[in-house]
């Protein structure tokens, strides 16, 4: 629109100015209270219907310096009468000072999220659904692009911009209010040429950044020395979640507003009516807004938009199908997720071809070997990709590449890079075919197969996963050693101090003072909070073994049940599976970690150095503080914990279930009894619902906790009485 690169209003603020007088005007400070009043209001007017015109409408009347001539005569009025500045003025976009920090602010209806579909068949059954539930002449939909930009929600009271939030979990965002004044297409006032302004008015949008404003700022920042931009999305959060609102002044974001979150003051019956009052009132809203009838209009919509991708000025990642009528979007409601009236109709991710230029293994912290691919550097959908996982062993075999093959790759979920498949070359001949190593890359060690993984078995010496070890040994619900944390770890390995985990109880002060960061002090204090931490409770000590499947719960368990060390290393997996929860995969894992004769040594080496884990405290059956026994709601209730979950750490909740007897397992199925589901769960979720399966959102699983505890007339030592509260304590 402009070859500026900075916003106009910036531009205005900045630009070099004439004197009132060589306009003829009279100068500010000469005008009375009454007559500085009138202009400032007119001025205002102008200003925003300009503004309005030009980041909304894109059709501009006046040239930049006429503009820029109304915008300084109005900032000079309002300098010289001060007392008639007020914050809705569009010369008060930019200039508030520096925030400390985005303070958290609560939506005010939470900002779900979409349900999505990748294929027609997916909007099929939605509009079944719908169409089963509502009148079928209620039936029909809004369809806009879907915007790959970051959701936002702005807030008017009585016309006037209040606040504007980002999205945050969906309950609670950042705000952003200052930032989001600075964006020209976000009206400070709401206008109301044709429609009154409502006493009330949430409405959520997405900020962009056009792709032709994208690469400007790309260019200016190369210039300056800065590192450009991923993609545009990635510049969008950068620009709306910075602290100084003059940064963000300078960066091309614009709002584009698609939904009525909630409103006071004004009636609508359909999302139509909803965007025209939008539009009305000065926001602006995506383009190419339509209303549809049929799966055939959505599928034809979609294409269309589609196959013009490539050439649209902004990203977008798929349609977005609304039913249109308000009344019956209210009695299908939502989901704790999202709305029942909506759904994301998704795009194919972008694929790209290139070629595999060599494949090499990585070892990661659990000892896991993965081929990775290097990749001849190409773009997918605005990020270079150079190097995908290949994942293991059979994944590359099923998929047969080769160093050298020609292959398709796509962003899984426009994020994750992954080779899809190859591309036969005809008369092309071929790489050897690759083939796992018979050394870990990383200590030379032979690897073992793990179905369809190669596992590094060096567990607790491996450089690859020492530091990763070290840091989780002494991670808080494990050994909680303080000043042992991740950046300690890499030191101690790097400085070849630590050559397998036993080494950190040899440690001397001595061994630290020299090392970056360390004075005495804290080598005293680190070498004390580890020698002090021989005596750990057993289950900590097995939570710190990072044994596979060995979390928080079922360390606790193990604990309680063999009471030592070496029971636990003695025991047969049958043994194992008495205990509530453990089954036979978790027991064949755990018994094949510790037969791993390197574990085993290592494991002796360790104990040598004097640790003591202690046994916990035996319960009293049925004594009152026995909270697991056959009168628990909860016993043997299989409870599936799916998203993130926001007032309880899911260790935390995993535990108060099992002890109230409840199984907390891993996957739906039919077995399962219960699916508890924090914001973005995954296909868990889907699947409940095919199932049928009893879902909850937190607030539910709460009520149930508390209900639970209550039913039972609370318990003896207040274990579970107040499980629900201790969680969030
Ligand atoms: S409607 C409750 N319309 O896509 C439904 N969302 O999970 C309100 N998005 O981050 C959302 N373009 O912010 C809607 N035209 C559009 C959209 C859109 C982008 C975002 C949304 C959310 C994500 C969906």
């Amino acid at each position: 629109m402009t070859a500026c690169a900075l916003p106009r209003e910036a531009h205005a603020a900045i630009a070099l100015t004439m004197t009132p007088d060589e306009r003829g005007q009279a100068a500010p400070d000469t005008l009375g209270h009454e007559e500085a009043a009138a202009e400032i209001a007119r001025l205002r007017a102008e200003v925003d219907r300009h503004n309005h015109l030009y980041h909304v409408k894109a059709a501009p009347e006046l040239s930049d310096s006429a503009y820029d001539d109304l915008f300084r005569r109005l900032q000079a009025l309002e300098a010289a009468h001060p007392s008639l500045a007020t914050p809705d003025s569009p010369t008060q976009r930019v200039g508030a000072d520096p925030l400390e920090s985005l303070p958290n602010v609560e939506h005010v209806v939470p900002m779900l999220s979409l349900d999505s579909a990748h294929d027609i068949d997916a909007v099929r059954r939605f509009d079944e659904r719908l169409r089963k539930a509502l009148d079928d002449d209620e039936v029909s939909y809004v369809l806009e692009p879907k915007l790959d930009g970051a959701s936002l929600e702005l807030v008017y009271v009585n016309g006037v911009l209040e606040r504007a939030v980002t999205r945050g979990n969906g309950r609670v965002g950042e705000g952003v209010t200052e930032n989001v004044r600075t964006i020209p297409s976000v009206p400070l006032r709401l206008g109301e040429d044709t429609l009154p302004a409502p006493a009330f008015l949430s409405v959520r949008g997405e900020a962009i950044m056009y792709l032709g404003e994208f690469e400007n700022l790309n260019q200016r920042r190369i210039e300056a020395g800065e590192p450009p931009y991923q993609n545009p999305r990635n510049a969008t959060s950068g620009a709306l979640r910075q602290l100084d609102s003059r940064i963000t002044a300078t960066r091309p974001l614009t709002v584009l507003a698609y939904d009525v979150m909630e409103v006071e003051g004004a009636d609508f019956a359909t999302d139509s009516e909803g965007l025209a009052a939008l539009r009305a009132w000065g926001l602006r809203t995506p383009e190419r807004i339509r209303v549809a009838e049929s799966v055939e209009e959505i599928a034809e919509y979609h294409r269309a938009f589609d196959a013009d991708r490539e050439s649209l000025d902004y990203e977008i990642d798929g349609v977005v199908v609304k039913l249109d009528a308000w009344g019956p979007r209210e009695r299908l409601g939502s989901t704790s997720h999202h709305p029942r009236w909506a759904i994301a109709y998704k795009f194919e991710p972008r694929k790209e071809v290139t070629r595999i230029d060599r494949i090499f293994v990585s070892v990661g912290r659990t000892g896991v070997l993965t081929p990775v691919a290097l990749l001849r550097p190409v773009e997918v959908g605005g990020v270079t990709v150079s190097r995908a996982s290949l994942h293991n062993r059979e994944e590359l075999e099923r998929k047969d590449l080769r160093e050298g093959d020609q292959v398709r790759v796509q962003r899984a979920g426009d994020v994750i890079p992954q080779v899809v498949e190859r591309i036969a070359e005809e008369g092309r001949g071929r790489g050897e075919a690759f083939v796992m190593p018979d050394e870990c890359p990383s200590c030379g060690t032979e690897p073992v197969e793990k179905g369809p993984f190669t596992v590094c078995p060096n567990h607790f010496a491996c450089r690859a996963q020492l530091k990763g070890r070290i840091t989780h040994f002494g991670s808080r619900n494990a050994l909680d050693i303080e000043g042992l944390g991740s950046e300690t770890a890499a030191l101690l390995v790097d400085e070849g101090l630590v050559n397998e985990l036993a080494n950190i109880f040899d440690l001397t002060e001595d061994d630290l003072v020299p090392l970056e960061g360390f004075a005495e002090v804290s080598a005293r204090n680190l070498v004390r909070a580890i020698g002090e931490r021989r005596s750990v409770e057993l289950g900590r000590f097995l939570v710190g073994l990072g044994i596979p499947e060995v979390g928080v719960a079922v360390a606790a368990d193990l604990a309680a049940h063999f009471r030592s060390v070496d029971a636990i290393r003695g025991a047969a997996p049958e043994e194992m599976e008495e205990i509530h929860g453990v089954g036979e995969k978790m027991s064949a894992a755990i018994r094949n970690f510790l037969d791993e004769p390197r574990v085993a040594e290592a494991l002796d080496r360790l104990m040598a150095k004097g640790i003591k884990p202690t046994a916990p405290p035996v319960r009293e059956a049925g004594g009152d503080g026995e909270t697991d026994g056959p009168e628990s709601p909860w016993a043997g209730k299989r409870v599936v914990l799916t998203g993130a979950l926001e007032t309880f750490s899911r260790s935390e909740l995993k535990k108060i279930l099992q002890h109230l007897g409840a199984r907390v397992t891993g996957s739906v199925s039919a077995r399962t009894d219960l699916v508890v589901a924090g914001a973005n769960p995954g296909s868990k979720l889907a699947r409940a619902r095919e199932l049928g399966v009893d879902l909850v959102d937190e607030t539910e699983l709460r009520k149930r906790l508390d209900a639970s505890a209550g039913g039972r007339g609370g318990s003896g030592d207040g274990g579970d009485a107040s499980a629900a509260d201790a969680a969030t304590r």
